[in-house]
């Protein structure tokens, strides 16, 4: 049984594999044809934090691979009301197929997945978000091919975004230019070996030079919101605007997971431009998903 709870749960040959998948999927998808592999099997959505994309990919990747799923969030379920982590993981694991969380800290994901008898798929924790980056790698693979030997310049917080990024560059040999504020740059001991593939910058514009994917993210992660005030001031200077896309490749793309606040970590001319692949990078979360949830239950096909 195989957990996806970071990037690096996956190695180089099975990302090529899930991509490669994910094409075929998506293709069957565009082309109307139903496509049935999961039917009878069911996924459990587990959310402490609020979602649209990944709930939304889930839910509807679930029931046109032709399982179900079921949504929980700690509102409503006794989830909220102080249920050991590993109690739920128990219970909920055999009524059950597969179980998908966003949640805050990643050592409560582990806890699940450690007592857990299903597959446990990690849909946003304060340190990583290893759905998105497989969504972003495909997007930037539709638009521009392999991405080993290239550029991403990541402008801002050293955030969940961030280090999964780096994982990814770790595993696929590419290079990750980061410029984030004093006071939220990358945390050496979360990033671990794969700070080998990251060059820092003081200035924004500099990570940018030269990159062929410039990304960014909101200012202030969900669970930080108490951060706001002190956040704006110190972010203000770290926006991706169309100086800093000029000094990136020419052929560079702008992304972002999403939700975006335009005028604060982008400029709208950037998110709404011609270089913006957004609603790919967006609708890709369904089809890289689908790849990964019929892997982690059927193994390759
Ligand atoms: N990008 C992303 O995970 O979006 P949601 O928070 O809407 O799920
Ligand atoms: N870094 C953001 C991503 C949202 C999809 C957050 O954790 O809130």
């Amino acid at each position: 049984m195989k957990h996806f709870l970071q990037f690096k749960d996956l190695d180089a040959e099975e990302l090529a594999y899930l991509f490669a998948r994910t094409r075929v999927i998506k293709e069957r998808f565009k082309r109307y044809e139903p496509y049935h592999p999961l039917s009878d099997r069911t996924l459990v959505m587990i959310f402490e934090k609020a979602s649209t994309r990944t709930r939304l990919s889930f839910e509807a990747g679930m029931h046109q691979l032709g399982g179900s799923a079921i949504y929980l969030n700690t509102r409503d379920s006794q989830l909220g009301r102080g249920e050991p982590v590993e109690d739920a993981a128990q219970v909920i694991s055999r009524m059950c197929d597969l179980v998908m969380i966003r949640t805050f800290e990643q050592s409560i994901i582990e806890r699940f997945a450690a007592h857990s008898r299903v597959p446990v798929i990690n849909g946003l924790t304060n340190e990583y978000h290893p759905c998105q980056i497989l969504a972003d790698i495909f997007t930037f693979i539709e638009h521009r091919g392999d991405i080993r030997g290239r550029v991403v310049a990541w402008i801002g917080d050293a955030n969940n975004m961030l280090y999964t990024w780096l994982q990814a560059a770790e595993l696929l040999g590419f290079t990750v230019q980061v410029s984030s504020p004093v006071g939220y740059q990358v945390d050496p001991a979360l990033a671990g070996s794969s700070a080998a593939c990251m060059r820092r910058f003081d200035r924004p514009i500099d990570a940018a030079r030269g990159a062929d994917l410039v990304t960014t993210d909101v200012w202030t992660s969900m669970g930080f919101e108490s951060e706001n005030e002190a956040r704006r001031r110190a972010f203000a200077d770290w926006q991706v605007n169309e100086e800093l896309m000029a000094a990136a490749d020419p052929q560079a793309l702008f992304m972002h997971c999403l939700p975006a606040h335009r005028g604060e970590e982008v400029q709208a001319e950037v998110i709404d431009g011609p270089r913006s692949v957004v609603w790919d990078e967006a609708e890709n979360r369904l089809h890289v998903q689908k790849a990964l949830m019929e892997y982690l239950l059927r193994g390759r096909l």
